[in-house]
């Protein structure tokens, strides 16, 4: 059995499934609404992290992540991202991004499957569908930014919370950079490829890049383009990097989330 339960606007989808006994039709299923909707999550999936590792390598290789340890020796390729109750100073991630885009190859898809969560609703991640945002640019504005290139840094104005883990780890960490093309077909549609947390110019160079970025910045994070996902315990939750930005919300509690990044 499986049913695709689309959120308002198309902007994620749940799917309602039992990912232990998943079929290849089924799979098929699945990666065709994850091109559509950008982001799909599946509630009550009590998977062990060898199940978790197997059911995420049907979309790809596995990606080492630079700047995360990884869970055990067993499953390096699972990161364990933990708040706790006493942390102070901003959680990872906590404003809109996609994933390592300072990367030569950064992942095109992420997952989370939660393990302990606050109360429902206290700590959710919000979506931001970016080809939502391309439908909706003007039409010079489309071929402005089809004309570019983005430049992503690792210490853009998201770093602060990378700063925040090196002041308590006291391990330095070195720049990483890459450049990449902005609008980006992904199956049928066209979205905006860009990180707003990590942007820090364009290629070519142009004279109003300060404007631009700004523009590009507010058009991209558009309440109307927004879905904030709740969390509930083991649930699972992937998305496509290319065509969805994400952020974690402020909260204070205890939370702890495996997360597997793949090529
Ligand atoms: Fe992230």
């Amino acid at each position: 059995m499986i049913r695709i339960i689309p959120n308002k606007n198309n902007i994620g989808a749940e799917i309602d499934t039992d990912l232990q006994k998943l079929s290849k039709e089924n799979f098929k299923i699945i990666i065709n609404a994850l091109n559509k909707y950008g982001m799909i999550f599946f509630r009550r999936q009590n998977l062990s992290s060898k199940h978790y590792v197997e059911f995420a390598k049907n979309f790809g290789k596995l990606a080492d992540y630079p700047r995360l340890k990884g869970l055990n020796k067993k499953y390096p390729q699972i990161t364990v991202v933990q708040r706790k109750e006493s942390d102070k100073g901003p959680s990872f991630g906590e404003q809109f991004h996609t994933d390592s885009i300072y990367t030569k190859k950064p992942p095109r898809f992420t997952m989370l499957l939660s393990k302990l969560v606050p109360k429902k609703g206290k700590a959710n991640t919000e979506f931001c569908s970016q080809y939502h945002a391309f439908k909706n640019l003007t039409e010079p504005m489309k071929r402005k930014l089809s004309s570019l290139k983005g430049v992503y840094s690792s210490e853009g104005p998201i770093s602060i919370t990378t700063k925040e883990r090196v002041k308590e780890k006291g391990k330095k960490i070195k720049e990483l950079k890459s450049t990449h093309k902005i609008i980006r077909k992904i199956s049928s549609n066209y979205a905006i490829y860009s990180s707003p947390g990590h942007l820090v110019g364009f290629q070519p160079k142009i004279k109003n890049e300060v404007d631009l970025k700004k523009k590009l910045f507010k058009h991209q994070i558009k309440k109307k383009f927004q879905h904030s996902l709740e969390w509930e315990k083991n649930q699972l939750a992937i998305w496509d990097n290319r065509s969805m930005l994400h952020q974690a919300t402020p909260f204070k509690g205890n939370r702890i989330m495996h997360r597997i990044t793949i090529l």
